[in-house]
């Protein structure tokens, strides 16, 4: 069996590409046939992006848990949904079947109930890489309630400013969370974002490492209590139920935060029918999945690629989606060949960061590893160098596997731009071409479409696909602004690529003011924010620089007139305060202090030169004039680390 939406050479991938330009309402139409629905939609898109506005499947009703559990339950109820493997590599394995994670999923429903979560309401998860996370964003879309996961790197005070801009209400978390050795204190992360919060009304604690936690009268409650409660609720005589929400098509089903180029997150905001349309549809076309495959998805679910590629793809196409609670070099460097050894991993979709990291340890963590089961290879977070792309290819694929390099972001759900593995040729170090329903084009600063191939621009994308961004949580002006402004009528992505002479794509990284770290967006200013927030900074300024394994380091030139003493001892402060205002995935990798910042007359900082010194360049930092102080250049090239 396969899917009926699955595309499987290229001529069909030419033909549903076509179809998917030339009429794509029929061509959505059709493979939205294949989901459950409560009730039908009545036209299959509205758009303008001047609001912007997008509608897929208008005045459709449905409810995604049914599409990704109920629907699967006669035919996949006793196949695993979810193969878990914990930290450490002795604990048990759990593996949750299909009938199994509609039972846990419809407790926690009823837990919510019990709580008087309602639709519509905010709730906040903060929680380690265990299955209760998967059932806590799927018992949230059981009742309509719009999940916004936080990743477990992020600090006390980022929770604070999203449960803030979210209004939440409620929070699941755990006690803690492993990762390799260390123990995380999500818990305690979590009451101290709550100090001073108005909202909350209600935390749930999930124990995973039996932390020590205070729990508050009224506030707290276990997970473990309440779903033993809401257990004899959902189970009558052995059959189990709840009822899914009846969702309109474009209800909000999670808000899932991120950086651009302004110091504040924005919340993006994805609907319930569209988001699962492409991510169902992604999911079974890039990676060819064939039921009964075991998907590993490495990602953390705090970010989107765990969303779509762990959570809601998968499960959607009624996959087996393996979720890993560590990391790839604990309890050493052969963690992931080992996983797949073990259950016989099909999939394996992975960040070129990882990659890199893991080819350091040279080939010794592979001895003995058996690799056979591995068909297809994934990439995506950020542009794969050719060293890595081949290693992956050699070592891992052993030259037999397709290597699938996915470009996409936390604003469009799911793959934009792949070759479908197996079905069109990959290229190293390009992500090649569009998924049918995506029409990318390069524009220049001014807003020109460079035609002609072979062609480099700014990326932006034509008219929308289902799983297009749809509003920023609580101020649409922003949307508007920060992807609909830039170009008229286009979504401009933030990314800048080039097109080879066959029409392929490959991202070149992004051309405004974030950074890509190990994968992970971070805004420059976002960093600036925290940086000038340390008692001794007057200001600074952030650029990126190559770096051999995150991919991009972060390098901060700081004008300092703190604490005299030990430079050193003063920039781990500096780093100390940027991880507890972000969290430690944005520490500065290096921090240089500087008697002045390169600044034009209107004083706007010169990044570009910046960015030429954090490389390495000594000279050539082009035209200089129009600086206030030029001399400052050669101070701060000078001082580079
Ligand atoms: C970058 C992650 C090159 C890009 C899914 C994008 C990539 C940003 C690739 C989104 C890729 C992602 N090749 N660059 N295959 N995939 N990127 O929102 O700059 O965390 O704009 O989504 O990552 O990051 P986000």
């Amino acid at each position: 069996m396969s899917y009926p939406y699955q595309v499987q050479t290229i001529d069909e991938y030419k033909a549903a590409y076509d179809k998917s330009i030339s009429d794509p309402e029929g061509f959505w139409g059709d493979i939205a046939r294949h989901f459950q629905w409560k009730k039908p939609w009545e036209k299959v898109l509205e758009w303008n992006f001047k609001e912007p506005s997008v509608k897929w499947f208008v005045n459709g009703r449905l409810n995604i848990t049914e599409n990704c559990i109920d629907r699967h339950l006669a035919t996949l109820g006793e196949k695993p949904a979810i193969i878990w493997e914990p930290n450490n590599p002795e604990e048990r394995v759990r593996v949750v079947t299909y009938n199994r994670l509609h039972k846990r999923v419809c407790q926690f429903a009823q837990v919510l109930r019990n709580n008087g979560v309602k639709k519509g309401d905010r709730v906040c998860i903060y929680m380690g890489m265990v299955p209760e996370l998967a059932y806590a964003v799927l018992g949230c879309a059981r009742i309509g309630a719009i999940h916004s996961v936080i990743f477990g790197g992020f600090s006390a005070q980022s929770i604070a400013d999203r449960l803030e801009d979210a209004q939440a209400t409620f929070i699941v978390t755990c006690d803690g969370a492993y990762r390799g050795e260390k123990v995380i204190p999500l818990k305690s992360v979590i009451d101290d974002a709550l100090v001073g919060n108005k909202t909350v009304k209600r935390v749930i604690v999930y124990t995973r490492t039996r932390t020590a936690v205070s729990m508050i009268k009224g506030r707290d409650v276990w997970w473990e209590d309440e779903m033993e409660h809401a257990e004899s609720q959902v189970e009558k005589e052995g059959v189990v139920s709840f009822p899914a929400e009846e969702m309109d098509a474009e209800d909000p089903l999670f808000i899932l935060y991120t950086s651009g180029s302004t110091g504040k997150p924005k919340g993006v905001v994805h609907s319930c029918a569209g988001y699962m349309v492409w991510t169902a549809y992604t999911f079974v076309n890039v990676f060819q999945y064939q039921p009964g495959e075991v998907h590993f998805c490495t990602a953390d679910i705090g970010w989107i690629t765990g969303h779509s590629y762990i959570v809601y793809g998968p499960l959607a196409a009624g996959a087996t989606s393996l979720l890993f609670e560590g990391i790839p070099t604990w309890p050493d460097a052969g963690r992931f060949w080992d996983i797949v050894d073990r259950h016989k991993v099909n999939i394996l979709y992975t960040a070129p960061t990882a990659i890199r990291s893991l080819m350091g340890f040279g080939l010794e963590p592979l001895q003995g590893k058996d690799l056979s089961s591995l068909r297809i290879l994934g990439t995506v977070g950020e542009p794969i160098n050719e060293e890595a792309w081949h290693w992956y290819d050699e070592h891992i694929g052993k030259g037999r596997c397709p290597i699938v390099d996915t470009w996409w972001q936390t604003e469009t759900a799911g793959i934009l731009i792949s070759n479908l593995a197996g079905v069109t040729p990959a290229k190293p170090t390009y992500a090649t071409l569009p998924m049918p329903g995506v029409q990318p084009l390069l524009v220049d600063e001014n807003g020109v479409e460079v035609k002609g191939n072979p062609a480099a621009g700014n990326l932006c994308i034509r008219a929308p696909w289902p799983g297009i961004i749809r509003t920023t949580y609580g101020d649409h002006e922003r949307c508007r602004q920060a992807y609909f402004s830039t170009y008229e009528d286009l979504y401009f992505t933030g990314d800048g690529a080039l097109r080879d002479e066959q029409g392929n794509y490959r991202i070149t990284g992004r051309v405004d003011d974030v950074l890509n770290v190990s994968g992970h967006r971070i805004g420059t200013a976002e960093v600036e924010n925290a940086i000038n927030m340390h008692a001794g900074v007057v200001e600074s300024a952030v650029v990126g620089y190559p770096h051999d394994i995150k991919g991009q380091g972060i390098y901060a030139f700081v004008i300092y007139q703190g604490r005299a003493g030990d430079p050193d001892a003063n920039r781990k402060d500096i780093v100390q305060t940027v991880s507890r205002l972000i969290g430690p995935i944005a520490k500065p990798d290096k921090i240089q202090f500087v008697s002045g910042l390169p600044k034009t007359r209107s004083g706007k900082i010169m990044r570009r030169i910046l960015r030429k010194v954090a490389e390495g360049e000594s000279s050539n930092f082009g035209d200089t004039t129009t600086l206030l102080d030029p001399a400052v250049v050669e101070q701060i090239a000078a001082g580079r680390l």
